[in-house]
This record gives structure tokens, sequence and C-alpha cells, in this order.
């Protein structure tokens, strides 16, 4: 249930395995004779420097994964000083993760049926000091997600007899997870009995709200779930500060294009210096490089770490990182591109993508 909760997606999951195939598809053609002893892949965005040009993407109930978990993140995210998306359904509090994890932890902001809700989540982040805020657009209502309908996946768990079984075949983690607590939802039960339910809609989150916002919200804004190249200059011309490319990982609507077919139109069409960041099927360090060649600055990656935590806890964690930082640093090499910073479309072999389509 745990795995199919988190490997799961919208509908027929089309949308999550076109992403991954879409990105397969791309082709990098390597230059040769190019010097490429000094390679570096630190990456600038939004003024910072980050040792690498991937995060992690902000994820609901990690700790389902394995207890504990949204902790290992943020140990992660303090060791190879990557930003970590907080999630407003995270298992981690806000005060807690900030102290953890200082600077790197961006704060990612749902809005459901009470704008009250969404301000008190707003005064806690900014009081334990955040810079970055994530607002999530693209969950309107929760997408519907046929293997969580069948497992009878809830939250806060329920627990009936095909849930019980399920824990019974399961007994590491079940065990592991009867010590240390079934995983709360840290942030959104607030003093006075408010809170934000996991299906409650969230369509109060429109332009206006946006524009509002942006003006309360000091730090820097960043717009997450955006595939129109239209709807990526309002959001620009609003005043946020970066977008991020993504459809949830094909986790919201199934009908949606894959993400990095999105990604160079909406790079054409908010010009060549508006931060961009991209997810949605990212799976290796080539993937991260392609996404950075199409037009993204910055790169965040989901289920793969969870994966990671679900198989080898948090020495899992730490190998696929320095997995991905391996593929980038031998990738870099074979391209002959040595910076992150120079990757660009011109890499990009323009068969199957409209590279510079408007
Ligand atoms: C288990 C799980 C929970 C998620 N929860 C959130 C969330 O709370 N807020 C959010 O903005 N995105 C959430 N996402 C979406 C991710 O931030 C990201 O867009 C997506 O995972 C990227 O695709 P990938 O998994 O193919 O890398 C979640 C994704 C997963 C897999």
């Amino acid at each position: 249930m745990i795995f199919d909760f988190i490997d799961g997606s919208a509908g027929e999951e089309q949308c999550c395995r076109l992403n991954i195939a879409k990105l397969d598809e791309l082709r990098l053609l390597p230059r040769v004779l190019v010097n490429v002893e000094g390679r570096n892949q630190k990456k600038t965005l939004l003024g910072r420097t980050w040792n690498q040009p991937f995060g992690v993407a902000p994820m609901g109930m990690c700790d389902l994964t394995w207890p504990g978990a949204d902790v290992m993140l943020a140990d992660a995210a303090r060791k190879y000083d990557m930003p970590l998306g907080l999630s407003t359904m995270a298992s981690s509090s806000i005060e807690v993760t900030a102290d953890r994890v200082g600077d790197r932890a961006w704060f990612q902001l749902y809005v459901g049926e009470s704008e009250t809700v969404a301000n008190r989540l707003l005064e806690r982040a900014e009081k334990a000091g955040y810079n970055h805020l994530i607002v999530t657009v693209d969950v309107p209502i929760i997408g519907a997600r046929p293997r969580e309908q069948r497992n009878g996946f809830r939250s806060p768990f329920r627990i009936g007899p095909r849930q019980f079984l399920d824990f019974a075949l399961h007994p590491r983690w079940s065990l592991t997870t009867l010590r240390r607590g079934l995983p709360k939802l840290a942030n959104v039960n607030l003093p006075g009995g408010e809170q934000l339910r996991r299906d409650e809609a969230r369509g109060l989150l429109d332009w206006d709200y946006l524009a509002r916002l942006r003006e309360r919200w000091p730090g820097k804004l960043i717009v997450k779930g955006v595939l129109g190249s239209e709807d990526s200059i309002r959001i620009r011309d609003t005043g946020a500060d970066a977008i991020c490319v993504s459809n949830h990982g094909g986790r919201q609507f199934d009908s949606s294009p894959a993400a990095i077919e999105m990604l160079p139109r909406i790079r054409a069409a908010v010009g060549a210096d508006y931060p961009l960041l991209f997810d949605s099927g990212v799976r290796s360090g080539e993937g991260v490089m392609k996404a950075l060649a199409l037009g993204a600055d910055f790169v965040l990656i989901g289920r793969p770490f969870l994966y990671a935590m679900g198989a080898g806890g948090y020495a899992g964690l730490c190998q696929l990182i320095e997995l991905l930082r391996y593929q980038i640093d031998i990738g870099l090499a074979q391209l002959g591109c040595p910076d992150v910073e120079d990757l660009d479309p011109s890499y990009v072999l323009k068969r199957s993508i409209a590279v510079n389509h408007p």
C-alpha cells in the first residue's frame, strides 16, 4: 500500500510514464576534444550557489516510506548542501526542519479552504526563518489515484482487514513503524481545531490570491506545477521569483503533457534570464543534465529519494545522491561540457522535441 502511494499516479498513469519516456528519448550530442579535466556541478539559483544542480521536491507523508524519512532528507540536505522542499503535509514540523537544515529548507504551501490556515502556516514559516516559499498550484483538488483507491489508502490511516494483511506481510516496516509510532502530519493541525485535510478542495488559490501572497511573503516565491507558457508569463508578471515546471510527477491529471516537453516552450516564453526549476520524471544524473540543457536552472527530484530510503534507509539515500552526483560528473565529461552552468539547448539533438517552439 505504501509503495503504491509513492509510486502511483493519477488515472491510467500515462502521464507518469510519459514524463520518463520523453526524458529517455531526448539525446544529448557529445562534443569531442574539449578539455574536461576540471568539472563543475555547483549551480547558482536565486542568488545562492548549491553543491549540485538538484534538490528534494516537496513530498507529503514521507515518513510512511520508512520511519524518520523526513529527518533523513533533512540530514542529507545539510550534508550535501541541497535544497529541501518541506511539504505542508510533512511529518516533520516547520520549526524542527528549519533548525536542522537552516536556509536549505524551502517551505511548500498548500492553500486549502481556509485562508486563515494558510496565513498561519506562512507566519510560522516566516518566523522560523524560511527564505523560500514554494506555492503549489497544480492541486485544485487531489488527483484520483486508482492504486490508492484500490488499497483503501487514507490519511489518517484506517486499518481494515485488507490493510492489516498488507502490514502483516511486511513485518519489518510494520514493527519499526509501530515502535516509532504512526507518522503524523506535523503542520496542518492548528491550535483551535483548524486543519487542512488531505482531501479538501484547494480552489481558493487563484490569481488574486497569488497577487496577495506576493505582497505578503517577503522572501523568494516559487510557483510550482506550471505547464503553460501563458500562465508562466502571467506568474512572472505577478512578481513571483521563479517557476517550477512540473506536472506533480503525473500524480494529478493523467492527460497532462510530459513536463519536459513544456520546459523549452516556457523558457522561450519567459525569457532567458527568468529562473526556472523543473521536476517530474527525472531518474538519473543524465536526466538532470537534460533538463538543464533544455532551459531549467535547477532540478527537483521526488520519488527516487523515497525509493532509496525504502530500500536502504539513510545510507540508501546518501548512496543515491552520490550516484546522481557521479552520473553528472562523468556525464559532463562524456558530453564535453565541463560546467553545468554551460549546458544549453545546443547540446540537445533536435529530433523529437520542439526545442525552440514558442
Ligand atoms: C509521495 C509523494 C508526495 C508528494 N507530495 C507533494 C506535496 O505535498 N506537495 C507538492 O508540492 N508536491 C508533492 N509531490 C510532488 C513532488 O513535489 C514532485 O512534483 C514529483 O514527485 C516529481 O516527480 P518525480 O517523482 O517523477 O520526480 C509529491 C510526490 C510524491 C511522490
